[in-house]
Protein backbone atom coordinates (compact mmCIF):
# COMPACT_ATOMS: atom_id res chain seq x y z
CA UNK A 1 0.00 0.00 0.00
CA UNK A 2 1.52 3.07 -1.02
CA UNK A 3 -0.96 6.06 0.57
CA UNK A 4 -4.15 7.75 -0.33
CA UNK A 5 -5.21 10.91 -2.78
CA UNK A 6 -7.63 12.66 -1.99
CA UNK A 7 -10.07 14.41 -4.27
CA UNK A 8 -13.30 17.00 -4.08
CA UNK A 9 -16.26 15.83 -5.45
CA UNK A 10 -16.07 18.05 -8.74
CA UNK A 11 -12.51 16.05 -9.62
CA UNK A 12 -12.87 13.33 -12.20
CA UNK A 13 -10.38 10.94 -9.97
CA UNK A 14 -9.47 8.85 -12.20
CA UNK A 15 -6.55 10.93 -13.09
CA UNK A 16 -4.69 10.20 -10.70
CA UNK A 17 -4.77 6.46 -11.57
CA UNK A 18 -1.56 4.88 -11.90
CA UNK A 19 -0.20 1.68 -13.64
CA UNK A 20 -0.47 -1.24 -10.89
CA UNK A 21 -2.54 0.22 -8.49
CA UNK A 22 -5.73 -0.63 -7.07
CA UNK A 23 -8.41 1.92 -6.36
CA UNK A 24 -10.77 1.63 -3.10
CA UNK A 25 -13.08 4.43 -3.30
CA UNK A 26 -15.09 6.01 -0.39
CA UNK A 27 -18.02 8.43 -0.10
CA UNK A 28 -17.07 10.32 2.99
CA UNK A 29 -20.61 12.74 2.97
CA UNK A 30 -20.15 15.31 0.11
CA UNK A 31 -16.30 13.85 -0.49
CA UNK A 32 -14.49 11.26 -2.33
CA UNK A 33 -11.71 9.81 -1.08
CA UNK A 34 -9.87 7.53 -3.05
CA UNK A 35 -7.21 5.52 -1.88
CA UNK A 36 -4.47 4.06 -4.04
CA UNK A 37 -3.05 1.16 -3.31
CA UNK A 38 -0.18 -0.68 -4.89
CA UNK A 39 -1.09 -4.02 -6.14
CA UNK A 40 1.00 -6.61 -4.62
CA UNK A 41 4.33 -8.29 -6.22
CA UNK A 42 3.01 -12.03 -7.54
CA UNK A 43 6.24 -13.41 -9.28
CA UNK A 44 4.25 -15.85 -11.97
CA UNK A 45 6.89 -18.51 -13.89
CA UNK A 46 4.29 -19.98 -16.04
CA UNK A 47 0.84 -19.93 -18.15
CA UNK A 48 -2.75 -20.54 -16.69
CA UNK A 49 -5.69 -20.74 -18.09
CA UNK A 50 -8.31 -17.77 -18.56
CA UNK A 51 -9.77 -16.81 -15.76
CA UNK A 52 -6.89 -17.56 -13.39
CA UNK A 53 -4.53 -15.35 -15.82
CA UNK A 54 -7.54 -12.78 -15.93
CA UNK A 55 -7.82 -12.44 -11.95
CA UNK A 56 -3.45 -12.30 -11.74
CA UNK A 57 -3.81 -9.33 -14.51
CA UNK A 58 -6.73 -7.83 -12.06
CA UNK A 59 -5.01 -8.54 -8.81
CA UNK A 60 -1.46 -8.23 -8.96
CA UNK A 61 1.25 -6.27 -10.72
CA UNK A 62 2.84 -9.74 -12.36
CA UNK A 63 6.54 -10.09 -12.93
CA UNK A 64 6.25 -13.35 -15.99
CA UNK A 65 8.66 -15.38 -17.03
CA UNK A 66 9.04 -14.96 -20.80
CA UNK A 67 9.85 -18.26 -22.01
CA UNK A 68 8.61 -21.17 -22.04
CA UNK A 69 11.64 -22.84 -19.87
CA UNK A 70 11.23 -22.84 -16.79
CA UNK A 71 13.18 -19.78 -15.39
CA UNK A 72 17.05 -20.76 -13.80
CA UNK A 73 17.13 -20.61 -10.08
CA UNK A 74 19.34 -17.14 -10.77
CA UNK A 75 16.41 -15.93 -12.70
CA UNK A 76 13.76 -16.77 -10.26
CA UNK A 77 16.06 -15.38 -7.33
CA UNK A 78 15.95 -12.27 -9.13
CA UNK A 79 12.41 -11.86 -10.25
CA UNK A 80 11.68 -12.48 -6.57
CA UNK A 81 13.54 -9.31 -5.49
CA UNK A 82 11.45 -7.27 -3.52
CA UNK A 83 8.13 -9.34 -4.78
CA UNK A 84 5.13 -10.21 -1.99
CA UNK A 85 4.51 -13.91 -3.52
CA UNK A 86 5.97 -16.57 -5.75
CA UNK A 87 3.23 -18.23 -7.81
CA UNK A 88 5.64 -21.50 -9.14
CA UNK A 89 4.76 -24.92 -10.73
CA UNK A 90 6.53 -28.48 -9.99
CA UNK A 91 8.91 -27.06 -12.70
CA UNK A 92 10.25 -24.51 -10.24
CA UNK A 93 12.59 -26.20 -7.66
CA UNK A 94 13.32 -24.48 -4.52
CA UNK A 95 16.79 -26.03 -2.42
CA UNK A 96 17.91 -25.00 0.38
CA UNK A 97 20.47 -22.85 -1.48
CA UNK A 98 17.55 -20.74 -3.28
CA UNK A 99 15.68 -20.34 0.19
CA UNK A 100 19.21 -19.07 1.67
CA UNK A 101 19.34 -16.20 -0.95
CA UNK A 102 15.46 -15.42 -1.16
CA UNK A 103 14.12 -11.94 -1.40
CA UNK A 104 12.82 -11.25 2.63
CA UNK A 105 9.91 -9.51 1.01
CA UNK A 106 8.59 -12.51 -0.18
CA UNK A 107 5.14 -13.50 2.33
CA UNK A 108 4.24 -16.73 0.54
CA UNK A 109 4.99 -19.70 -2.32
CA UNK A 110 2.39 -21.31 -3.88
CA UNK A 111 2.71 -24.03 -5.96
CA UNK A 112 0.28 -25.00 -8.57
CA UNK A 113 0.47 -28.73 -7.56
CA UNK A 114 -0.70 -30.91 -5.20
CA UNK A 115 2.82 -32.27 -5.07
CA UNK A 116 5.48 -30.33 -3.21
CA UNK A 117 8.31 -32.56 -3.51
CA UNK A 118 10.27 -29.65 -5.68
CA UNK A 119 10.50 -27.79 -2.56
CA UNK A 120 12.93 -27.48 0.39
CA UNK A 121 10.20 -27.29 3.38
CA UNK A 122 12.37 -27.40 6.32
CA UNK A 123 14.60 -24.57 4.31
CA UNK A 124 11.31 -22.86 3.70
CA UNK A 125 10.42 -22.61 7.50
CA UNK A 126 14.08 -21.47 8.75
CA UNK A 127 13.00 -18.40 6.02
CA UNK A 128 9.62 -18.16 7.48
CA UNK A 129 8.06 -18.61 4.15
CA UNK A 130 4.82 -20.62 4.40
CA UNK A 131 3.84 -22.77 1.03
CA UNK A 132 0.54 -23.26 -0.01
CA UNK A 133 -0.70 -25.77 -2.46
CA UNK A 134 -3.35 -27.04 -4.58
CA UNK A 135 -4.95 -30.67 -2.75
CA UNK A 136 -8.24 -31.86 -3.46
CA UNK A 137 -9.19 -30.09 -6.88
CA UNK A 138 -7.33 -32.45 -8.70
CA UNK A 139 -8.04 -35.50 -7.64
CA UNK A 140 -11.13 -36.44 -10.19
CA UNK A 141 -9.16 -35.85 -13.55
CA UNK A 142 -6.16 -37.30 -12.07
CA UNK A 143 -8.43 -40.64 -11.59
CA UNK A 144 -9.86 -40.14 -15.01
CA UNK A 145 -6.24 -40.41 -16.58
CA UNK A 146 -5.60 -43.41 -14.01
CA UNK A 147 -8.11 -44.94 -15.54
CA UNK A 148 -7.54 -44.16 -19.03
CA UNK A 149 -3.77 -45.40 -18.78
CA UNK A 150 -5.66 -48.90 -16.94
CA UNK A 151 -7.67 -49.32 -20.07
CA UNK A 152 -4.86 -48.30 -22.34
CA UNK A 153 -2.00 -50.81 -21.14
CA UNK A 154 -4.22 -53.39 -20.89
CA UNK A 155 -5.97 -52.94 -24.23
CA UNK A 156 -2.19 -52.47 -26.20
CA UNK A 157 -4.25 -49.19 -27.04
CA UNK A 158 -0.81 -47.62 -28.73
CA UNK A 159 -0.22 -50.54 -30.68
CA UNK A 160 -4.11 -50.63 -31.77
CA UNK A 161 -3.41 -46.46 -32.65
CA UNK A 162 -0.19 -47.27 -34.22
CA UNK A 163 -1.76 -50.12 -36.27
CA UNK A 164 -4.63 -47.31 -37.58
CA UNK A 165 -2.16 -44.38 -37.94
CA UNK A 166 0.78 -46.82 -40.39
CA UNK A 167 -2.40 -47.58 -41.95
CA UNK A 168 -0.83 -51.41 -41.03
CA UNK A 169 -4.25 -52.92 -39.76
CA UNK A 170 -5.33 -55.88 -42.05
CA UNK A 171 -8.68 -58.07 -42.04
CA UNK A 172 -9.68 -58.82 -38.39
CA UNK A 173 -8.03 -61.96 -37.50
CA UNK A 174 -9.10 -63.27 -33.78
CA UNK A 175 -5.39 -63.16 -32.48
CA UNK A 176 -5.25 -59.49 -33.27
CA UNK A 177 -4.46 -57.70 -30.70
CA UNK A 178 -5.04 -59.39 -27.11
CA UNK A 179 -5.56 -57.57 -24.22
CA UNK A 180 -6.27 -58.49 -20.54
CA UNK A 181 -9.32 -57.97 -19.45
CA UNK A 182 -9.73 -55.99 -16.40
CA UNK A 183 -13.23 -57.23 -14.98
CA UNK A 184 -12.68 -59.66 -12.00
CA UNK A 185 -8.90 -58.50 -11.62
CA UNK A 186 -7.39 -56.75 -8.22
CA UNK A 187 -6.49 -53.40 -8.61
CA UNK A 188 -3.98 -52.38 -5.83
CA UNK A 189 -3.68 -48.77 -5.04
CA UNK A 190 -1.02 -47.45 -2.76
CA UNK A 191 -1.76 -44.60 -1.47
CA UNK A 192 -5.37 -44.61 -0.91
CA UNK A 193 -5.79 -40.44 -0.75
CA UNK A 194 -8.44 -38.24 -2.89
CA UNK A 195 -7.02 -39.54 -6.17
CA UNK A 196 -6.45 -43.40 -5.04
CA UNK A 197 -10.52 -43.08 -3.48
CA UNK A 198 -11.49 -41.66 -6.83
CA UNK A 199 -9.43 -44.55 -9.09
CA UNK A 200 -11.13 -46.97 -6.78
CA UNK A 201 -14.78 -45.48 -7.41
CA UNK A 202 -14.12 -46.06 -11.36
CA UNK A 203 -12.49 -49.27 -10.94
CA UNK A 204 -15.35 -51.22 -9.05
CA UNK A 205 -17.32 -49.93 -11.98
CA UNK A 206 -15.10 -52.17 -14.56
CA UNK A 207 -15.71 -54.92 -11.73
CA UNK A 208 -12.45 -54.60 -10.67
CA UNK A 209 -11.87 -55.67 -6.88
CA UNK A 210 -10.05 -53.07 -4.69
CA UNK A 211 -6.61 -53.66 -2.40
CA UNK A 212 -4.86 -50.72 -0.94
CA UNK A 213 -2.14 -49.56 1.34
CA UNK A 214 -2.24 -46.52 2.66
CA UNK A 215 -0.58 -44.65 5.76
CA UNK A 216 -3.47 -45.26 7.89
CA UNK A 217 -6.57 -47.91 7.75
CA UNK A 218 -9.20 -46.18 5.82
CA UNK A 219 -12.77 -45.65 7.74
CA UNK A 220 -15.07 -48.38 6.33
CA UNK A 221 -17.81 -45.77 4.73
CA UNK A 222 -14.54 -44.59 3.24
CA UNK A 223 -12.98 -47.88 2.39
CA UNK A 224 -16.05 -49.03 1.49
CA UNK A 225 -15.44 -53.56 0.33
CA UNK A 226 -11.44 -52.49 -0.63
CA UNK A 227 -8.88 -54.75 1.50
CA UNK A 228 -6.49 -52.80 3.12
CA UNK A 229 -2.80 -53.77 3.41
CA UNK A 230 -0.53 -53.11 6.24
CA UNK A 231 2.24 -53.84 4.46
CA UNK A 232 2.91 -52.78 0.74
CA UNK A 233 4.67 -56.05 0.23
CA UNK A 234 1.35 -57.76 1.41
CA UNK A 235 -0.20 -55.19 -1.42
CA UNK A 236 2.64 -56.10 -4.40
CA UNK A 237 1.78 -59.67 -3.85
CA UNK A 238 -1.82 -59.30 -4.28
CA UNK A 239 -1.85 -56.46 -7.45
CA UNK A 240 -3.03 -58.12 -10.97
CA UNK A 241 -3.01 -54.15 -11.32
CA UNK A 242 -0.62 -52.25 -9.86
CA UNK A 243 -1.21 -48.16 -9.43
CA UNK A 244 0.57 -45.45 -7.83
CA UNK A 245 -0.92 -42.28 -5.49
CA UNK A 246 1.78 -42.15 -3.09
CA UNK A 247 3.40 -38.66 -2.95
CA UNK A 248 7.18 -38.56 -3.45
CA UNK A 249 9.15 -38.57 -0.53
CA UNK A 250 12.62 -39.84 1.01
CA UNK A 251 11.07 -43.00 2.29
CA UNK A 252 8.41 -43.74 -0.94
CA UNK A 253 11.56 -43.02 -3.46
CA UNK A 254 12.45 -45.86 -6.10
CA UNK A 255 9.53 -47.93 -4.26
CA UNK A 256 8.65 -49.77 -7.46
CA UNK A 257 12.26 -51.54 -7.86
CA UNK A 258 13.36 -55.04 -9.00
CA UNK A 259 12.68 -56.25 -5.52
CA UNK A 260 9.18 -54.64 -5.44
CA UNK A 261 8.32 -56.09 -8.60
CA UNK A 262 9.39 -59.93 -8.57
CA UNK A 263 6.54 -59.53 -5.46
CA UNK A 264 3.93 -58.90 -7.71
CA UNK A 265 1.62 -61.81 -9.69
CA UNK A 266 3.56 -62.20 -13.51
CA UNK A 267 2.38 -60.47 -15.89
CA UNK A 268 1.05 -57.65 -13.82
CA UNK A 269 0.26 -54.15 -15.07
CA UNK A 270 1.46 -50.96 -13.75
CA UNK A 271 -0.06 -47.55 -13.35
CA UNK A 272 1.48 -43.72 -12.68
CA UNK A 273 0.31 -40.96 -12.44
CA UNK A 274 1.80 -39.76 -8.97
CA UNK A 275 5.22 -39.03 -9.59
CA UNK A 276 8.22 -40.61 -11.64
CA UNK A 277 10.49 -40.99 -8.78
CA UNK A 278 8.27 -43.67 -7.39
CA UNK A 279 9.63 -46.26 -9.82
CA UNK A 280 12.98 -47.39 -10.96
CA UNK A 281 12.66 -46.96 -15.09
CA UNK A 282 15.50 -49.20 -15.21
CA UNK A 283 14.26 -51.98 -13.14
CA UNK A 284 10.65 -51.70 -14.37
CA UNK A 285 12.21 -51.38 -18.91
CA UNK A 286 13.51 -54.91 -17.45
CA UNK A 287 10.53 -56.43 -16.85
CA UNK A 288 8.36 -55.13 -19.24
CA UNK A 289 11.00 -56.19 -21.76
CA UNK A 290 10.67 -59.88 -20.27
CA UNK A 291 6.91 -59.86 -19.73
CA UNK A 292 7.21 -59.81 -16.00
CA UNK A 293 5.20 -57.07 -16.25
CA UNK A 294 2.66 -57.47 -19.20
CA UNK A 295 2.16 -53.58 -19.42
CA UNK A 296 2.54 -50.07 -18.14
CA UNK A 297 0.31 -46.97 -18.09
CA UNK A 298 2.63 -43.96 -17.29
CA UNK A 299 2.08 -40.39 -16.91
CA UNK A 300 4.67 -38.92 -15.12
CA UNK A 301 8.55 -39.72 -15.53
CA UNK A 302 11.48 -39.30 -13.27
CA UNK A 303 13.78 -36.15 -14.76
CA UNK A 304 10.36 -35.15 -16.81
CA UNK A 305 10.04 -33.51 -19.19
CA UNK A 306 13.26 -36.12 -20.66
CA UNK A 307 12.47 -39.61 -20.23
CA UNK A 308 14.04 -42.88 -20.42
CA UNK A 309 13.78 -43.25 -24.66
CA UNK A 310 13.45 -47.07 -23.47
CA UNK A 311 9.94 -46.56 -22.86
CA UNK A 312 9.06 -45.01 -25.84
CA UNK A 313 10.73 -47.94 -27.78
CA UNK A 314 8.72 -50.39 -26.32
CA UNK A 315 4.93 -51.71 -27.26
CA UNK A 316 3.72 -52.72 -24.06
CA UNK A 317 3.51 -48.91 -22.82
CA UNK A 318 0.68 -46.34 -23.00
CA UNK A 319 2.29 -42.88 -22.12
CA UNK A 320 1.21 -39.34 -21.61
CA UNK A 321 3.07 -36.27 -20.51
CA UNK A 322 1.90 -35.51 -17.35
CA UNK A 323 -1.65 -34.48 -18.15
CA UNK A 324 -3.20 -35.95 -15.16
CA UNK A 325 -5.21 -32.55 -13.80
CA UNK A 326 -5.02 -31.36 -17.43
CA UNK A 327 -8.59 -30.30 -18.05
CA UNK A 328 -9.76 -26.73 -18.02
CA UNK A 329 -12.15 -27.14 -14.94
CA UNK A 330 -9.17 -28.52 -12.37
CA UNK A 331 -6.72 -26.46 -14.24
CA UNK A 332 -8.60 -22.90 -13.53
CA UNK A 333 -9.79 -24.67 -10.28
CA UNK A 334 -5.65 -25.08 -9.29
CA UNK A 335 -4.72 -21.50 -10.35
CA UNK A 336 -8.19 -19.89 -8.17
CA UNK A 337 -6.99 -22.01 -4.54
CA UNK A 338 -2.97 -21.14 -5.34
CA UNK A 339 -4.54 -18.18 -5.45
CA UNK A 340 -6.77 -17.86 -2.99
CA UNK A 341 -3.66 -18.83 -0.68
CA UNK A 342 -1.60 -15.95 -2.01
CA UNK A 343 -4.70 -13.43 -1.36
CA UNK A 344 -5.28 -14.31 1.92
CA UNK A 345 -1.93 -14.26 3.19
CA UNK A 346 -1.07 -10.60 1.93
CA UNK A 347 -4.16 -9.67 3.21
CA UNK A 348 -3.38 -11.56 7.10
CA UNK A 349 -6.20 -14.20 6.85
CA UNK A 350 -5.72 -17.69 7.16
CA UNK A 351 -4.32 -19.36 4.32
CA UNK A 352 -6.50 -22.43 3.01
CA UNK A 353 -4.42 -25.22 1.76
CA UNK A 354 -1.00 -24.66 3.21
CA UNK A 355 1.51 -27.43 3.56
CA UNK A 356 2.59 -28.50 7.39
CA UNK A 357 6.51 -28.63 7.45
C1 LIG B 1 0.05 -32.15 -9.15
O1 LIG B 1 -0.90 -31.41 -8.84
O2 LIG B 1 0.98 -32.42 -8.37
C2 LIG B 1 0.03 -32.68 -10.54
O3 LIG B 1 0.90 -33.74 -10.68
C3 LIG B 1 0.38 -31.59 -11.50
O4 LIG B 1 1.68 -31.22 -11.31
Amino acid sequence: MDGGVLCCPPRDCSRYYRNGAKQLGIVLGAWKVTLSMAKPILVVTSRYPKEVEDRINRDYNARRNPDQVPFSQQQLLSAAEGADALFITPADRLDSGFFQKVSPSLKIIATYSVGFEQIDLEAAARRKIPIAYTPGVNSEATADIAMLLLLGASRRAYEAQELIRTRAWKPLSPDMLLGWQVGGKVLGILGMGRVGQALARRARGFGMKIHYCNGSKLPAEIAGDAIYHEDPSDLLRASQFLSLHAPETPQTRHFLNSKAISLLPPGAIVVNTARGGLVVDDDLIAALKSGRVAAAGLDVFEGEPKLNPEYVSLKNTFLLPHIGSATIETRTAMGMLALDNVEAVLNGRPAPTLVQP
